[in-house]
C-alpha cells in the first residue's frame, strides 16, 4: 500500500505536528502490548491485580516483582525502525511534539529526548509516599528485599514511576499534552487501541480543533473511526516510509 498523496500533502504542509503513540510502536522491539488476545499483558494478567495502588498496598511484593519482570524484558529490548523514524522526524521538525503512552523509555534510547511520557517510565522508581525518585544504587543495595524500602520516608516503599489505574497523570505532563492536541494542525497516531483515558481523547481534541488525523495500526480500531486516514500495517513499516516520503517529497 502506498502513502495516499493527500496525506503526504497535508503532512508536508503541517506547521504543528504531534505524534501520539502506544504499545504497538514497541511490539517490534519484543515488548508485549496490553490488549491483544493471547500475547497482550492484560490478556494474561488482571490489570486490577497488578497495576493499581490498591494492588500495591495489598501485595507490594507481587506488584514489585511483576514490574521487575517487565523491566528485565524491556532491558533486553532495543528501539525499532519506528522509534528511529520518530527520532529522525524530530531532528527534521524541531517543533514536533511526540507524546507516548509507553513506559519503556525506547524513544530516548533512539535519540528522541523530548518525548512526553504520559504514563511515566518503568525504568525509574519512586517513593510510594513522597513520590521522590529513588536511585538505582539504593535499589541495588536493598535488592534482597522486595520491594526495597524507600530512603525518603520511613513508611515508604520503592514503586515503579508509572501511572496506575485509578491514579491521575502528572498535571504538567497532561497540560502539555492537551495544549499540544488543541494547537496542532496534524496528529499522527501510531500503535494504540485508544482504550485508556485521557490519552485516548487527544486525537478527538485535535480533530475538534481542526487538525488532520492519520492512524497507523494493524487494523482499524477506535482511532481509525475519527481519523482522516488509516494506514493499515505495522508502525515500524509506515513511520520510516512517511519520514522518507517527507524527505524526498515522493
Ligand atoms: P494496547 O495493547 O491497548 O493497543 C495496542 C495497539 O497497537 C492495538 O490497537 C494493536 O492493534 C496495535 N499494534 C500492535 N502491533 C502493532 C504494530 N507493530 N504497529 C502498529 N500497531 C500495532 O496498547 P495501548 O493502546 O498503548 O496504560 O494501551 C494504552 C494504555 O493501556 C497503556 O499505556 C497502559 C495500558 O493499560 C498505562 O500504563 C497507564
Amino acid at each position: 500500500m502506498q502513502i495516499p498523496q493527500d496525506l503526504l500533502h497535508a503532512l508536508t504542509r503541517a506547521r504543528k505536528l504531534v505524534v501520539l503513540d502506544g504499545a504497538g510502536l514497541s511490539a517490534a522491539s519484543g515488548i508485549p502490548t496490553f490488549r491483544e488476545a493471547q500475547t497482550g499483558l492484560w490478556a494474561r494478567y488482571e490489570p486490577t491485580e497488578l497495576a493499581t495502588p490498591q494492588a500495591f498496598s495489598k501485595d507490594p511484593k507481587t506488584v514489585w516483582e511483576w514490574y521487575a519482570w517487565r523491566r528485565r524484558l524491556i532491558a533486553g529490548s532495543q528501539p525499532n525502525a519506528g522509534h528511529r523514524a520518530l527520532a529522525e522526524l524530530a531532528r527534521r521538525l524541531p517543533g514536533l511534539q511526540v507524546i507516548t503512552q509507553n513506559v519503556d523509555g525506547l524513544h530516548r534510547l533512539a535519540g528522541l529526548e523530548a518525548v512526553l511520557e504520559l504514563h511515566g517510565n518503568i525504568r525509574r522508581s519512586i517513593c510510594s509516599v513522597t513520590r521522590r525518585e529513588i536511585d538505582s544504587q539504593w535499589l541495588e543495595r536493598h535488592a534482597d528485599v522486595s520491594p526495597p524500602p524507600s530512603p525518603h520516608h520511613p513508611d515508604g516503599l520503592a514503586r515503579p514511576d508509572v501511572v496506575w489505574f485509578g491514579e491521575s497523570l502528572d498535571e504538567a505532563v497532561l497540560t502539555t499534552a492537551l495544549n499540544a492536541a488543541e494547537q496542532c494542525d496534524f496528529m499522527l497516531v501510531a500503535g494504540t487501541s485508544g482504550a485508556v483515558q485521557p490519552a485516548a481523547s487527544l486525537p478527538a481534541i485535535a480533530r475538534q480543533a481542526g487538525a488532520q488525523i492519520a492512524d497507523i495500526n494493524l487494523q482499524p480500531g477506535e482511532i481509525a473511526r475519527l481519523a482522516h486516514w488509516h494506514l493499515s500495517g505495522p508502525a515500524e513499516h509506515w513511520l520510516p516510509r512517511l519520514v522518507e516520503a517527507l524527505e524526498t517529497g515522493a
